[in-house]
C-alpha cells in the first residue's frame, strides 16, 4: 500500500475513534483494533468512516499469540506500519490499596503495560525496516500526580512514561520516535466509569467536585487526537521521549 499507515489500538474506544478520524482526515489508512469487535463496527457506523480508508482487526493486546498474529497479518496486507498509537486501556475498579485485590491489580497492568509492550515488541521490526516510524503510547495525569483510589491505574500509567523513554532511547538511532501523552478528564466511557466508582466510594456531588483545571471542562476526544496526530507527524520530527500533558491547565504547579 502507498499510503501511509496508522495502526491504533482501543480504535472502539472514544478516544481511539476521535484518533482514527484524525489519521483519515490526514490521508492515512487507519487498521483498528480493540478487543472490541462491536465496538469497531459501532465506531465505523457512528463517524460515518469510508470502509475502503479503515481496516477493523479485533486483537486482545493482553495475548501476545493473538499480537503475533495480527502484526503478521498487517505485514502481509500492507508491508508497513508508519505510525501506532496504543490508545487501548482499562481503568478497571476504584479503591482503596489495602482493600485493592491482587488479581485486579494485575488485570490493569496486563491491559494498560504488557499489552502495549507486546504491542510496540511486534511492530518495531516492520518500522525497524523501513527505518521510520512513530510510537504514541497513553499515559495519564492520574500517573503523574497519585490520587487516591487509583494505586493500579495510575501506576500502570506512570511505567508507560517511562516505557515510552526506553523506546525513545533504543530505537530513536533507527529513525523511530516514541513519546506519550497524558491527558486529564476526557469526555469517554471511562470518564463516566470514574465517576460512578467515585459516587460508589462516597465522594459527593463527583461530577462538580472533580478538579478540571483553568479551562474548567472535560476535554473533547478531538483535542487529544490533535495531541497525538502531532507527537506522531513529521512536525514533531525532534520529539522523541517527551510525555505530552493535555489536560487543560488541571496539573499547573
Ligand atoms: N477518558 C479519560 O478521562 C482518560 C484520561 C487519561 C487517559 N486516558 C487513557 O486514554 C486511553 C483511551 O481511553 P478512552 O477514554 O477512550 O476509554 P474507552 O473505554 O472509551 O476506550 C478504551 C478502549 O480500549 C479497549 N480495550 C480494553 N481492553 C483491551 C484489550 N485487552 N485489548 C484491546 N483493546 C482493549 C476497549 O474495548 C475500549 O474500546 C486509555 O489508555 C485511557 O487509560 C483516558
Amino acid at each position: 500500500m502507498d499510503k501511509k499507515v496508522c495502526l491504533i489500538t482501543g480504535a472502539g474506544g472514544g478516544i481511539g475513534s476521535s484518533i482514527t478520524a484524525k489519521f483519515l482526515e490526514k490521508g492515512y489508512h487507519v487498521i483498528m483494533s480493540d478487543i472490541c469487535d462491536d465496538c469497531l463496527e459501532k465506531a465505523i457506523e457512528k463517524h460515518h468512516f469510508e470502509k475502503e480508508n479503515v481496516t477493523a482487526m479485533p486483537i486482545d493486546i493482553t495475548c501476545e499469540e493473538k499480537v503475533i498474529e495480527g502484526i503478521d497479518k498487517i505485514k502481509e496486507d500492507f508491508g508497513h506500519v508508519d505510525v501506532l498509537v496504543n490508545a487501548a486501556g482499562i481503568c478497571g475498579h476504584y479503591d482503596r490499596l489495602i482493600d485493592y485485590p491482587f488479581e485486579d491489580f494485575k488485570k490493569i497492568y496486563e491491559v494498560n503495560v504488557f499489552g502495549t509492550f507486546l504491542m510496540i515488541k511486534s511492530v518495531l521490526p516492520l518500522m525497524m525496516e523501513k527505518g521510520k516510524g512513530a510510537i504514541v503510547n497513553f499515559a495519564s495525569v492520574s500517573g503523574m500526580r497519585g490520587y487516591s483510589f487509583e494505586a493500579a491505574y495510575g501506576s500502570s500509567k506512570w511505567a508507560i512514561v517511562g516505557l515510552s523513554e526506553n523506546v525513545a532511547n533504543e530505537y530513536g538511532g533507527y529513525g523511530i520516535r516514541c513519546n506519550s501523552v497524558s491527558p486529564g478528564w476526557v469526555n469517554t466511557f471511562m470518564m463516566e466509569k470514574t465517576i460512578e466508582e467515585y459516587r460508589r466510594l462516597g465522594i459527593k456531588d463527583p461530577e462538580n467536585s472533580i478538579t478540571y483545571g483553568s479551562i474548567n471542562r472535560a476535554a473533547d476526544p478531538k483535542e487529544i487526537a490533535d495531541a497525538v496526530y502531532f507527537l506522531a507527524s513529521d512536525e514533531a520530527s525532534f520529539v522523541n521521549g517527551e510525555n505530552l500533558v493535555v489536560d487543560g491547565g488541571m496539573i499547573i504547579k
